[in-house]
């Protein structure tokens, strides 16, 4: 059976991607993108390879390449595509698996389906990923409860930005959730920075077993 986290977030460009990398090499696991919007600018898998010293082997190719950057339903519509959801499945393979959604998780992949519900179809635990600045709270204790309405395995939460106690401590409290930890605004993004911020930030043990 795929082992590993579906790492999802509170919102677009919050860090979703960041984080997966430093995971994806803290764990020496795979990278898992199955929808990608937007080919025009570096794509998430690309920057994954950029930013982790893995071998391509590692970065595993998306089911579906959407040109334009927008909602998966909307850019699949626009390149005349019809994303089939039976499709969206977890490759097989040996070692963890990190998988990366697109936005939140109330985001339509087609018409009918929500990105949370293609996750809640996979056995894989849930990393949520939330900002620390103003409004994180809202958000994130909304993530929550959409995840547990459907009976979903979280694992735990993730922040990302500038350490901000009370309202990691408020959403953690209030959310009944554990917290792995912080990834910080670092001032350069590559494979060193995330090793040492993951060594410092994070504990292994919380990812394995
Ligand atoms: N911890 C961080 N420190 C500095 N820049 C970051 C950090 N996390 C994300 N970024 C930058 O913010 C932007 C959005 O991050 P990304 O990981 O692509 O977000 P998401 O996957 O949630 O859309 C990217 O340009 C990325 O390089
Ligand atoms: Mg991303």
């Amino acid at each position: 059976m795929t082992a590993g986290f579906i790492v999802t977030g509170t919102d677009t460009g919050i860090g979703k991607t960041a984080f997966s990398a430093m995971l994806t090499q803290a764990l020496n696991g795979s990278y898992f993108k199955p929808i990608q919007a937007g080919l025009e600018e570096e794509t998430d898998k690309e920057a994954v390879s950029r930013l982790t010293g893995l071998p391509g082997s590692k970065i595993l190719p998306e089911t579906y390449r959407l040109n334009t950057p927008a909602s998966p339903h909307v850019s699949a519509e626009i390149d005349g595509i019809e994303i089939d959801v039976e499709r969206l499945v977890l490759p097989e393979i040996e070692g963890p698996l990190i998988v990366e959604g697109a936005g939140g998780l109330l985001v339509p992949v087609t018409r009918e389906t929500l990105y949370i519900d293609v996750f809640a179809s996979w056995s894989l635990p849930v990393i949520l990923c939330a900002r620390t600045a103003l409004g994180a709270i809202n958000h994130a204790l909304l993530s929550l409860e959409a995840l547990k309405s459907r009976g979903m395995t979280i694992h735990g939460i993730v922040f990302i930005g500038d350490s901000v106690p009370d309202t990691e401590r408020t959403i953690c409290e209030m959310g009944n959730v554990r917290r792995l930890g912080r990834l910080p605004r670092l001032a350069a993004l590559n494979s060193a920075s995330l090793a040492e911020t993951f060594s410092q930030n994070f504990r292994s043990s919380d990812f394995f077993g």
